[in-house]
């Protein structure tokens, strides 16, 4: 699974989002273990301006000035955006002022900078795919340059679930902000790690947790408090009562610590009618078969662990 000086080739395609600037956090911190080509943005949690003016102050704030950030699509392959405002704030980050950048974006043609990118790795090298926001790019990706998948080591996603959804009962939000747009990518024939709402909403920080982080004198670790304690109050219907699930997180610790994760194989289905289903994804138990790898169980405390050792790092 590694590429180049042992280390995973990832690329990140979010919609930041106060969870996608903390799994940005994640990755800075994970250095050792992970290579970051680049991070495109798509339209999902804000518009397609302000994710991608969020990545490129998360990236520089992050100390990722040398990442190159992309604007990707500009919303979903058929229904409007729909901004998650009441969750992630006007700014999509819990209004949490970070510091203005002077970077910009190195392409404003997402999925054709991607294709290249990875086309170019050397021989043997291919990158992990994590998309943390709506499948839009990624399906374009796919079905613009099928000749790409051959460098696609997997896909290590957030979306879905196999019980009920968060934004209606029975979708989460990124399958449902683009339905199309994830069957064909679970439809792509990749593999895929399904980080969904079955093992997300377990993984997460406590109040207390975030309230020491706001309290911090390091400014990486007080502004992620201080986007969670927006977070944790936009969300306290979800999962625990005093606990923020930090959804998109949960890919890049995935990656960097496996063991701290449990699932199960299945196929997915997404449901694309235009109907109260909408969004679902279908998922069928499916133990000869590995097509996705749907994780369901995890090791709280060392993932509150790692998390914040991470944090602390930074
Ligand atoms: C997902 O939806 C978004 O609001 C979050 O950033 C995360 O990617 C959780 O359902
Ligand atoms: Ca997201």
């Amino acid at each position: 699974m590694n590429d180049k000086n042992n280390k995973i080739n990832i690329w990140i395609d979010c919609d930041p989002g106060i969870d996608d600037a903390v799994a940005l956090a994640m990755t800075a911190a994970s250095r050792d273990a992970l290579h970051l080509l680049g991070v495109s943005t798509v339209a999902g949690n804000q518009t397609s301006d302000r994710v991608t003016g969020n990545a490129l102050k998360l990236t520089a704030f992050f100390g990722m000035d040398d990442v190159p950030v992309v604007r990707g699509a500009r919303g979903p392959l058929v229904r409007p955006v729909e901004p998650a405002e009441d969750i992630h704030g006007a700014d999509g980050l819990g209004n949490c002022a970070l510091p203005e950048t002077g970077k910009n974006v190195t392409s404003e043609s997402g999925i054709f900078y991607m294709y290249t990118r990875m086309m170019a790795l050397p021989d043997g090298e291919r990158v992990t795919l994590v998309p943390t926001g709506p499948l839009t790019n990624i399906a374009l990706l796919l079905r613009t340059f099928p000749e790409v998948k051959k460098k696609i080591a997997r896909i290590v996603l957030m979306g879905g679930s196999s019980s009920g959804g968060n934004v209606t009962p029975a979708a989460e939000f990124n399958i449902w902000a683009d339905p199309e747009a994830a069957q064909m990518v679970f439809a792509a024939g990749l593999p895929i790690v399904m980080c969904g709402l079955d093992v997300t909403l377990k993984s997460g920080l406590y109040g207390s947790q975030i309230e020491t982080l706001c309290r911090s004198s390091r400014r990486a670790e007080r502004a992620c408090g201080q986007m969670l304690r927006f977070y944790l109050d936009a969300t306290r219907h979800e999962g625990e009562e005093d606990m923020v699930a930090i959804h998109d997180a949960v890919t890049i610790l995935y990656l960097t610590n496996p063991e701290l994760f449990g699932g199960r194989n299945v196929t997915v289905n997404v449901d694309c009618d235009w109907g109260a289903e909408r969004g679902r994804t279908i998922c069928t138990d499916e133990s000869n078969r590995q097509s996705v790898y749907l994780l369901d169980q995890v090791n709280l405390p060392e993932f509150q662990r790692i998390l914040l050792a991470k944090l602390k790092s930074l």
